[in-house]
């Protein structure tokens, strides 16, 4: 959430900026504004609310400033209306100060009142004015850019990655993190800071990750760092194997469309390395078959869509190991006084890798002696660094605000985890593990025909894009297949929808059910097809019109009752939502398409969810 970028070195700084905040945009949209700093001039900043061409246009691409160092912002409101005066970069009343800023600074009240009283006059409702006002506050003591940083550092609580200029030291930014993500990129000659690797692509693939209480100091000529003690620390750099073209939408109108068609190639990563010999092999995996045998409690925590992935991973785990997994969103595990101790497993889900839920939910589990298994997309952050053992999903950039590739990749990950647990505990019976593997090798090319079928979907959602609610029934794998189906349609469609599991309908959501009601009636898992077709006779009866996902070989059952009926190959039982969940990303982007909505930057939403 909120996205931020720095640049210090011999080009003009500001359309560095743009272009980085351009690849930071899904992180927040709500308002975007630079500062650059020169020698003559002092801290220019520039800001406006709406998007970022907004700001861009203003700015004649960045043209009209002067500044080889700056700072650049994209904002997801939290304290403040989105408005020109609330966006950042923040400057102090004196003008000496600019400040960029992701996080929540939760004293800020209390600093506020502070400054007021010693006389100092505040212009905007943020949180993150504090920091610019308080900078130069201390700085008019001491008259040190790094000592005053200092000072506000130790005074301030709450979540930060902070970019701050100071007109005095036109030659540095100064950087400091605590719980919001932030990195630091090499170049020749010239040095980043960013929210998120995307923004520096086009000009470095070195980095290093920032880590909780340190400060950073960028010049052209290099960037040194701290530990809070504000000891010099050495520090590893790694290298970004991420295709420019990766973070760009090639061709595709939307993002989110390019994902979706992604998704065979991301699961070809995510799978093949990891199937040896008709095996799942985890070489990347520390855990082994004496430590899996020894827990006595599995967790799955995320949040989301990833958060659904561990919905269907219950289901196939507790299959596969006959062991209890509970699931539990992140936001809840943490205030929920969860019985974790040093037998427990805790499985944590997560594209960003800095949710912050989903980290604090890990920290909680760690302090209580969980080992922590992460599956996680970003390689490096927060989540990854802090787990005991992580797997990533290989997806590659998601730039899109509505995850899609992520989902497939963690879910088929997740299988694995499943069979690789199943094997060590003895409990997953052979033939069924054969058959799994096999089909989990064929199940991007079998990813490929259901994509193929996209003009289907947009056909159907071209006659329904109208509804004011639709519903999504199913049971088991399928109600978990559900929720995903409709978070997909409500996020980027703004269309109220709800997820049921079939059974519950009659006890009580069927009332809903009238003349023309939109049901998406999920119906692949084989074992419980006839329980699904009776389900989806009851609405029908109620008026409900129906659109039915099922198996290729179940098409002409279904169509007896049903005339809109999307099919997936048959595969085994528990990949089928994998494939199953094709045809409603499908559905939910093409009915956001009809209805004219920003699909890759939908409302009050925002990528990286990096506060509470
Ligand atoms: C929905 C979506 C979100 C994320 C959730 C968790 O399309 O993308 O629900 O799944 O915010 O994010 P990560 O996986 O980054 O922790």
């Amino acid at each position: 959430m909120c996205g931020i970028v720095g640049f210090v070195g011999q080009r003009e700084a500001a359309p560095i900026l743009l272009d980085g905040l351009s690849r930071l945009e899904y992180r927040g949209y709500d308002s975007a504004g630079v500062a650059v700093v020169s020698p003559q001039k002092g801290i220019d900043v520039r800001k406006a609310k709406g998007r970022l061409q907004v700001l861009s246009d203003m700015l004649h691409g960045g043209a009209d400033m002067q500044g080889r160092i700056g700072i650049g912002h994209t904002r997801w409101a939290t304290h403040g209306a989105p408005n020109d005066v609330n966006s950042h970069p923040h400057l102090s009343e004196g003008g000496k100060f600019a400040v960029i800023h992701n996080g929540i600074i939760e004293n800020y009240v209390e600093i506020k009142e502070f400054l007021i009283n010693q006389g100092v006059h505040f212009r905007s409702e943020t949180d993150t004015e504090v920091v610019a006002q308080l900078l130069e506050f201390y700085y008019n003591e001491c008259h040190d850019f790094f000592d005053a940083v200092g000072r506000v550092l130790r005074r301030i609580e709450g979540a930060y990655a902070l970019g701050m200029l100071c007109a005095d030291c036109p030659d540095r930014i100064i950087a400091a993190r605590k719980d919001a993500p932030l990195l630091i990129g090499y170049g020749e000659g010239e040095n980043f800071i960013a929210s998120d690797v995307t923004a520096l692509l086009p000009y470095t693939r070195e980095v290093t990750y920032m880590e909780d209480g340190e400060v950073a100091v960028l010049t052209t000529d290099g960037v040194a760092v701290y530990d809070a003690l504000q000891q010099r620390i050495a520090k590893e750099r790694c290298h970004i194997d991420w295709e420019v073209s990766s973070a760009e939408k090639g061709g595709y109108p939307h993002f989110m469309l390019k994902e979706i068609f992604e998704q065979p190639e991301a699961l070809r990563r995510a799978i093949s390395p990891r199937l040896k010999g008709g095996k799942v092999v985890f070489e990347d995996m520390k855990l082994t078959a004496e430590q899996i045998r020894a827990f006595s409690r599995v967790y799955i925590v995320a949040c989301g869509s990833s958060y659904h992935v561990g919905m269907l991973g219950k289901y196939t785990l507790e299959h596969l190991t006959r062991r209890s997994v509970e699931v539990c969103l992140a936001s809840e595990f943490r205030y929920s006084d969860p019985i974790v101790d040093d037998h427990t497993l805790v499985i944590v889900i997560s594209q960003s890798g800095e949710t912050l839920d989903t980290m604090a939910a890990l920290r909680e589990a760690k302090a209580r002696g969980a080992y922590i298994l992460s599956i996680v997309n970003v390689v490096g952050s927060s989540i990854a660094r802090e787990s005991d053992d992580v797997l990533y999903t290989w997806a590659g950039p998601e730039i899109a605000v509505a995850t899609t590739k992520a989902y497939s990749t963690q879910l088929a990950v997740l299988d694995m985890i499943g069979l690789a647990f199943g094997e060590a505990l003895g409990t997953v019976d052979g033939a069924e593990y054969a058959q799994v593997v096999s089909e989990l090798e064929k199940l991007p090319e079998k990813m490929e025909t259901v994509l193929a079928h996209h003009e289907d979907i947009q056909k159907f959602a071209s006659e329904h894009f109208n509804h004011n609610s639709i519903f999504f029934i199913g049971r088991n794998l399928d109600y978990a297949l559900g929720l995903e189906g409709s978070l997909k349609l409500k996020e980027i469609s703004y269309i109220h929808s709800e997820a049921y599991a079939s059974g519950e309908l009659k006890h009580g959501t069927i009332s809903l059910i009238e003349e023309g009601t939109l049901v998406v009636a999920l119906g692949t898992y084989d074992k419980l097809f006839d329980k699904a077709m009776s389900n989806v006779v009851e609405v029908k009866a109620r008026g409900a019109d129906v659109l039915a996902l099922t198996t290729e070989s179940h098409r002409a059952e279904m169509e007896k009752t049903v005339s809109n009926v999307l099919t997936v190959p048959d595969t085994a039982a528990m990949l089928l939502p994998s494939l199953g969940v094709v045809p409603l990303q499908l559905f939910a982007y093409y009915v956001a398409l009809q209805r004219g909505c920003d699909i890759d930057k939908p409302r009050n939403l925002a990528k990286s969810v990096t506060v509470e």
